[in-house]
């Protein structure tokens, strides 16, 4: 940051000061760095030059083609998330803080990630204690048992915890189902919902807002249902018809609006890439101005099916909230597949989120609700808390690292990145996928932030196994400079004076 300062000094003094790589972050194959910061100053900056140089992959940066704000990426803090790390917070104080603090801390400068991202279920999940809904009163349509309180304290304090560590943190809540009463299988457990209870259930949402609000924490955004096409009968599902949840988000838009909640978003659909030109186009057709945008997981479809979605809908904005790992697969080819379908490939294709399932579970994927048949294969968190007070960071932290602090503000209140073009060519263009951003600054005279986000997957690991670092030309406004990237994830930034 001083030799920032210089810079910006420099440039008030001669017209041109160098644009310069100097902040390094890695995460390779190998594990020989991990989230690692290397940084060049103030010897061995990498200086663009009006020299052209001649690589086999070329990466060129258009900071004049601008594409979709960024908000954030992260995880869900489900109740079993925020159980295990309220035990360690009371077991292990400091490893909680210094977990916390390793994954939200958003300072500029601060050896952390900042995930600025958080999904928040309302009500149970399929990684809670029990099955339970904030009004589990049958027939209560007046909503007078409904109680913020059915959630255990545990998931209110630790939210308070971890929004107290980063102020640009958007929450997102959204349900696993409506109280069973709004069902036709009268239980949390699977069903379909019944339309009879439309404002109801809308009613029901708004009290949720209400009782966040009550308790100090900002809502960006609310769900109304997660994965509406599965009813599943062991854990908390709904199946809700694009047609009624068009009709809810149509009334608890107005009564959020009526309500002081103008700004909070509404985010439909939460749910598979596959249906991507299916149900969150009927809900934009049926509910124009409810709804920000359409919410994408993984389990089925491809992510290049959010370009349906986008080219249907240009103006609606495009999330993707859900994938999770599962113990056992290879650590490295989940980073390769997490940076090309999610950290680097979804904001590709125009989401503002990324974003994997549970923030925390332990070693062997617990605790999850008794007779839950998801996860058959146990579910693997971002970060993985043992009983004893241990606790390890796996491939779902550093995938989702490397991509947060691309986007992290600069200044203290200021913007987040904005996605910018970027293309790669050359004989080696396949080695190479690559996100850029631009992350403008409070005062308009200082130097907006350029960062990439790289994966090279230059291994050969279908054949012999031949991991090859790739030399890159990076061309930016005419000028360029060479990095080597290992095979791994690379994220790095330059700054550039103010168009
Ligand atoms: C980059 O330029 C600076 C002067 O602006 C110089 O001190 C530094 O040595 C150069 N870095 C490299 C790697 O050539
Ligand atoms: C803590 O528990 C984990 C998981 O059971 C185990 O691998 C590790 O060795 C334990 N560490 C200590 C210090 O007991
Ligand atoms: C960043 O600055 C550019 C140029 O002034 C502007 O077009 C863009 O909207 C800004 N983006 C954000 C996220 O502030």
């Amino acid at each position: 940051m001083y030799f920032h300062a210089v810079t910006s000094f420099l440039a008030l003094a001669a017209p041109i000061a160098a644009q310069q790589i100097y902040d390094i972050w890695s995460t390779q194959w190998d594990r020989s760095t991990l989230f690692t910061y290397t940084n060049l100053s103030p010897y061995g900056e990498l200086n663009f030059t009006s020299s052209s140089k001649s690589n086999s992959a070329t990466i060129s940066v258009d900071d004049t083609t601008l594409y979709q704000d960024m908000v954030g990426f992260g995880a869900t803090l489900t109740d079993s998330s925020a159980k295990l790390l309220s035990e360690l917070k009371s077991s292990n104080s400091d490893n909680y803080w210094s977990i916390l603090n390793y994954l939200f801390d958003p300072t500029d400068g601060a050896d952390a990630a900042g995930f600025s991202y958080i999904r928040v279920p309302i009500g149970a999940s399929d990684f809670s204690d029990t099955a339970y809904s904030l009004d589990d009163t049958s027939g209560d349509t007046s909503l007078d048992d409904f109680s913020m309180d059915a959630a255990p304290s545990y998931l209110y304090d630790t939210l308070t915890d971890i929004a107290g560590i980063n102020q640009y943190l958007k929450i997102h809540i959204v349900p696993w189902s409506p109280p069973g009463w709004m069902k036709d299988s009268g239980s949390l457990l699977g069903g379909n919902f019944l339309s009879d209870y439309t404002d109801t259930y809308a009613s029901y949402l708004l009290k949720t807002l209400q009782g966040y609000q009550s308790m100090g924490f900002s809502i960006w955004g609310i769900g109304i249902q997660n994965e509406p096409e599965n009813s599943d009968s062991t854990y908390p599902t709904c199946e809700i018809s694009a047609s009624q949840e068009a009709a809810i988000g149509t009334q608890l838009r107005s009564l959020m609006d009526d309500n002081g909640f103008s700004s909070t978003l509404i985010i439909g659909y939460e749910h598979n890439w596959n249906d991507a030109g299916g149900y969150p186009i009927t809900l934009m057709e049926d509910a124009p101005d409810a709804f920000s945008g359409a919410s994408f997981h993984c389990y089925s479809g491809s992510v290049s099916d959010q370009q349906t979605f986008e080219s249907a809908y240009p103006d609606k904005a495009v999330y993707f909230t859900e994938c999770t790992g599962e113990y056992g697969s290879d650590w490295w080819s989940d980073i390769k597949w997490y940076m090309d379908n999610i950290f680097i490939g979804a904001p590709n294709y125009w989401a503002q989120t990324g974003a994997m399932w549970n923030l925390a579970l332990d070693g062997d994927g617990q605790p999850i609700l008794s007779g839950s048949d998801s996860c058959g294969t146990p579910c693997r968190p971002v970060v993985t808390i043992n009983s004893n007070g241990t606790y390890s960071y796996n491939q779902e932290f550093y995938s989702i690292a490397q991509a947060q602090k691309a986007i992290l503000p600069k200044d203290v209140g200021g913007p987040v990145g904005q996605r910018i073009s970027s293309t790669v060519s050359g004989d080696l263009d396949w080695a190479l996928l690559v996100t850029a951003y631009v992350t403008n600054r409070s005062s308009a005279s200082d130097w907006p932030r350029y960062s990439l986000v790289v994966l090279n997957w230059d291994d050969s690991a279908s054949t012999t196994w031949n991991p090859q670092p790739v030399t890159a030309t990076i061309e930016f406004r005419g000028n360029s400079v060479a990095y080597t990237f290992p095979v791994g994830v690379t994220t790095l930034w330059w700054y550039g004076s103010p168009n």
